[in-house]
């Protein structure tokens, strides 16, 4: 039987440190979020990370534009906050409409309101393990493990998914915690022989069941990314959980595991980068 990872009390116990934080600074500090469109999916998102906000005592705008916003009339706004002294961190919600040019947007905001820590600025203060704010997803992670007190030090660690968001950033966290680190994808042979090396086994490829048992090493710590829906409509991870469990040391459910660690990092970020400008 494996320790399930609890990313609900672990997210509960770290938003109860940051409002502690948060409170005995003489600034609070404050999130603006933009969503363009009406996605409804990321409609919920936006209302989690404002709930977040106001759980932990930060100040938060939501702009919510319509689809037809131009790129030029997002980045005005984006400049707008980039300037504005209450703003400590900015997040566009993504996906972005398919005339906004993703990576334009996420360039524009300034590297240390960018809480997302999608700019090449950050991105690259990651891989020289010099990063102050960290993907969110992959620092909720990082957190987890820490929490469990999982060592990475030595450990052979297999990421699979090569995303921007979530893969490139996890194997260099992974790194700087002095694991050793492989990175899968789609095009790599005997998938199942590399991972089934991991001592630390993250899957963040998006599609239920790809993890199967045979691809787990026994004792191994299996960390879940992924958000499907399976047959029946129900929210499901990346591993085969059912068969995967019993061969884990830890592994983490999906709802429940990585998902309830992704806002609360953010609103980690947000007291960093208030934190950072107040200072300067
Ligand atoms: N859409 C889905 N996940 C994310 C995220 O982590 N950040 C932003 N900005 N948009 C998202």
């Amino acid at each position: 039987m494996a320790i399930m990872i609890d990313g609900k009390a672990v997210s509960a116990a770290t938003r109860e440190q940051i409002k502690r934080e948060a409170a005995e600074m003489t600034v609070k500090p404050g999130l603006a979020v933009i969503i363009v469109g009406d996605d409804p999916a990321s409609h919920v998102y936006v209302r989690n990370k404002k709930r977040g906000c106001e759980e932990v005592g930060f100040n938060s705008w939501v702009y919510e534009l319509p689809e037809s916003t131009t790129q030029d009339e997002l980045l005005t706004l984006i400049d707008s906050l980039n300037v504005k002294d209450d703003v400590h961190g900015i997040l566009v919600q993504l996906p972005l409409p398919r005339h906004i040019d993703e990576s334009v947007v996420t360039e524009r905001i300034v590297p240390e309101k960018d809480v997302d820590a999608f700019h090449s600025v950050n991105a690259g203060r990651i891989f020289k393990g010099e990063a102050s704010l960290l993907p969110c997803t992959p620092a909720g992670i990082m957190e987890l493990l820490r929490y469990y007190n999982i060592e990475v030090a030595g450990k052979r660690c297999v990421v699979i998914g090569r995303s921007n968001i979530v893969g490139k950033p996890m194997a260099m966290l992974l790194l700087g915690a002095n694991g050793t680190v492989t990175i899968c994808h789609s095009r790599t042979r005997e998938l199942a022989q590399v991972t089934r090396e991991a001592d630390i086994l993250v899957s963040a490829v998006g599609k239920a069941k790809f993890v199967t048992s045979d691809m787990v090493k026994d004792g191994a710590v299996v960390i879940d990314v992924g958000m499907n829906r399976n047959e029946d409509g129900k929210l499901c991870g990346d591993v085969d959980f059912v068969s995967a469990e019993p061969k884990c040391s830890y592994i983490t459910p999906v709802p429940g595991g990585v998902g309830p660690m992704t806002i609360t990092m953010l609103l980690r970020n947000t007291l960093t980068a208030a934190r950072n400008i107040i200072k300067n």
